[in-house]
């Protein structure tokens, strides 16, 4: 399975049709409604057409009266009735009780990841528990971005000083791709991130691995890693957990456990990371973290210990 947002190679079955949780099935089942009671209408308006173009005698052909309630009433009824079924729908999306909390912040181009209940910080990749409602408070550090879960629900906009939410559950266990979908310029199109739903009873556990302070390594390789990221000023931009606080780039506290880098550009490696960090324009063009020049041995221990990093 692809779980990456690599142009032109999405996983098919990432869609809202394929819906796993309660706010998309019925988004679904809104979408087909839609799509039965709009195909009828058009099928109905092109028999009519056909007809009228083949009537050849004008004295055969309905009055203005018809005109008037099929051209109008009608149409009028059908989408005013469509209209208040959609508006009591989103609405409805919209309630219950949330179970769990996680803040969202997006920047130029990745999403900063909070779980103000926790205390854990994170990037690029979410976690929630299945079977359980989850607000999702959305902001964004500057322009306006989107946040979509195709197989969880709807879309909601981040705004810059105007929280959001959006309240969405995943049925089961699984692994869900999520994307900007506002234009957001530079590299919007690779500006997307991972929503893992964990069992219930092995969340805990996820809770107790992320809550780890990294320790000052004892490892020789591991020591001058450390030593590279803090004397090569990568913290200016980075924070890891115990070492360093600016959020102006990712969080770095968990990279050796995300699944993607470059707010799912690519998969994560060892090997990617250490591509990442050397050359990060050629992997994600224009995103903001400059390539680095580091002697190859600094690159290898910098790897190394973030690449341990729980
Ligand atoms: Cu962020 Cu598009």
């Amino acid at each position: 399975m692809n779980f990456f947002n690599t142009a032109g190679k999405q996983a098919a079955t990432e869609h809202m049709l394929n819906p796993a949780g309660p706010a998309a099935a019925r988004i679904e089942e809104i979408w087909w409604e839609m799509l039965a009671v709009y195909g009828v209408v058009y099928l109905v308006t092109l028999a009519l057409l056909f007809w009228a173009l083949r009537s050849r005698r004008r004295e055969k052909l309905p009055g203005s009266r018809f005109v008037l309630i099929a051209g109008f009433v009608i149409p009028t009824l059908i989408l005013v009735v469509m209209l208040i079924a959609a508006i009591h729908d989103t609405m409805e999306l919209g309630r219950g009780e949330p179970g769990f909390r996680v803040k969202v912040t997006s920047h130029h181009w990745w999403f900063e990841v909070q779980y103000p209940d926790l205390g854990i910080v994170d990037a690029n990749e979410i976690n929630i528990p299945a079977g359980v409602l989850t607000d999702f408070e959305l902001h964004s550090h500057a322009v306006v971005h989107s946040f979509w879960i195709p197989r969880l629900g709807g879309k909601k906009d981040m705004l810059p000083d105007h929280p959001t939410h959006l309240m969405l559950m995943a049925d089961e266990p699984g692994n869900f791709r999520g994307t900007c979908t506002e234009y957001c310029a530079g590299p919007h199109a690779l500006m997307a991130f991972r929503l893992i739903a964990h069992d219930p009873a092995d969340f805990g556990e996820w809770v107790r691995l992320r809550s780890r302070t990294p320790e000052e390594p004892s490892d020789p390789l591991l020591a001058r890693g450390r030593e590279v990221f803090i004397k090569e000023g990568c913290m200016a931009c980075h924070a890891v957990r115990g070492l360093s606080e600016s959020s102006t780039g990712p969080d770095l506290t968990h990279v050796g456990s995300r699944s993607t880098l470059g707010a799912g550009t690519i998969p994560n490696s060892e090997g990617a990371l250490a591509g990442w960090i050397a050359n990060p324009q050629t992997i994600k063009p224009g995103n903001l973290m400059p390539k680095s020049y580091l002697l190859p041995e600094d690159l290898h221990a910098l790897t190394a210990w973030l690449w341990s990093l729980p």
